[in-house]
């Protein structure tokens, strides 16, 4: 393991203000909420930006690891306490599309129960704190640049009225490649294919965290045997075209009638700023600098994961976010910060169209069964 002293400690220069960051920030975010009012044109409702459609909305426990070692012994890691958490499985694109089309995958985890200020001014006394993961190590584009030119791609084609078969497209056929080239998914290419089991993929943060005292990366990967067994098992063809829409909803739920799923965190610390930098989150960091070292179990047991109350629940209710937080576990980098904004406007336009409350639950049983 690596010794304590390689971990860059950190301090507030460890990020870098971009040139013209503030102006691409407002591009960005300006481009994405046209495209969402399209959206909302479209369907009458508002959805998220981003991960709009949800799959399964899990009631959960985070375990935190006993007798961690200072460095991974950081924030809401300090001390070892079982929180309950809500879990909202999605899929990527800005619009509602088939499960058939391809795309990454989010599990945005809520966290109850957690003591201490929040960053968010907003924010600040609510009992939550949540973490964002995406099922792929990086963000293929990792600067607010490359974001900025990938978002306004999509707004020209929002624009031209064959938005939603594009993207899907687009990122059907990239996302397979990409998950393909690091064996998380298989080689089939088709536009239609509809990747591996949702329950057996490792899901990342992509980019830089503050971690307490230092820099790190985290993740969520398969723990316990049943869940492992699923990771790159392609999902029954019968299953899909029973429901090409609604597939990935469909094998959540079987899962969790009768079983229970074991995942276990772990955390990447920064241990060189050049070979693992914060400002470009495109970059993999290398894992034999610096492997993912455990430090808490997620279980799910059985149950109901995707009633109509619970739907509405998740995805017109509740919000995830990643600046919502500690300041222990802040977002670090320029793709990072943009998202301070994106997801303020995101979620206030949803909450405001669908005439919903913001909640932050102070308890796990206001997650609807
Ligand atoms: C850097 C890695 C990133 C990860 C791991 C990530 C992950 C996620 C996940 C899991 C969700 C779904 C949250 C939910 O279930 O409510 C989400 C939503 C969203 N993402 Fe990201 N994302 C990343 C980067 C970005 C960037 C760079 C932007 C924009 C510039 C962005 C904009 C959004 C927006 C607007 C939403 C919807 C927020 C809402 O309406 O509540 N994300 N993201």
């Amino acid at each position: 393991m690596t010794s304590i002293r390689n971990y860059v400690p950190f301090n507030e220069n460890v990020e870098v203000q971009q040139p013209y960051e503030q102006e691409i920030t407002q591009k960005i975010v300006d481009s994405m909420a046209r495209v969402n009012k399209l959206m909302y044109e479209k369907y009458r409702h508002a959805i998220r930006d981003a991960h709009a459609k949800s799959h399964g909305i899990l009631k959960g426990e985070l375990q935190i690891y006993d007798k961690l070692p200072e460095h991974l012994s950081q924030g809401i890691f300090r001390n070892p306490k079982t929180y309950p958490v809500i879990v909202r499985f999605s899929t990527a694109q800005s619009a509602i599309v088939p499960d058939k089309m391809s795309a990454f995958r989010g599990m945005a985890i809520k966290i109850i129960g957690v003591e201490g200020q929040k960053l968010l001014p907003e924010l600040a006394d609510a009992m939550t704190q949540d973490f964002l993961l995406v099922n792929y190590p990086i963000i293929p584009t990792g600067t607010i640049k490359e974001y900025l030119k990938m978002q306004e791609g999509l707004e020209s084609q929002a624009q031209n009225g064959e938005f939603v078969q594009k993207i899907a497209q687009k990122a059907a056929v990239g996302v397979q490649n990409v998950l393909a080239a690091v064996g998380l998914a298989d080689d089939t290419n088709q536009l239609s294919a509809p990747g591996p089991h949702i329950l057996g993929d490792t899901y990342f943060s992509m980019a830089a965290l503050r971690y307490g005292n230092y820099v790190a990366k985290i993740n969520v990967k398969p723990l316990s045997e049943n869940i492992k067994e699923l990771s790159g098992k392609k999902i029954d063809e019968k299953i899909i075209d029973a429901d090409e829409n609604a597939f990935l909803t469909k094998i959540i739920s079987d899962f969790f009638e009768k079983g229970t799923a074991e995942y276990e965190m772990g955390v990447q610390l920064c241990t060189n700023l050049e070979t693992m930098p914060v400002e470009d989150g495109s970059v993999q960091w290398p894992e034999d600098e610096s492997p993912y070292q455990p430090v808490a179990k997620l279980i799910f047991r059985p149950q109901l994961s995707y009633s109509p109350e619970r739907r509405v629940y998740a995805d017109d209710v509740l919000s995830f976010n990643p600046f919502h937080c500690l300041p222990e576990h802040r977002p670090l980098g320029n793709i990072m910060r943009v998202r301070k904004l994106a997801y303020e406007t995101s979620s206030l336009y949803r909450h405001h169209m669908n005439v919903q409350p913001l909640i932050e639950p102070k308890t796990i049983e206001e997650l609807p069964d």
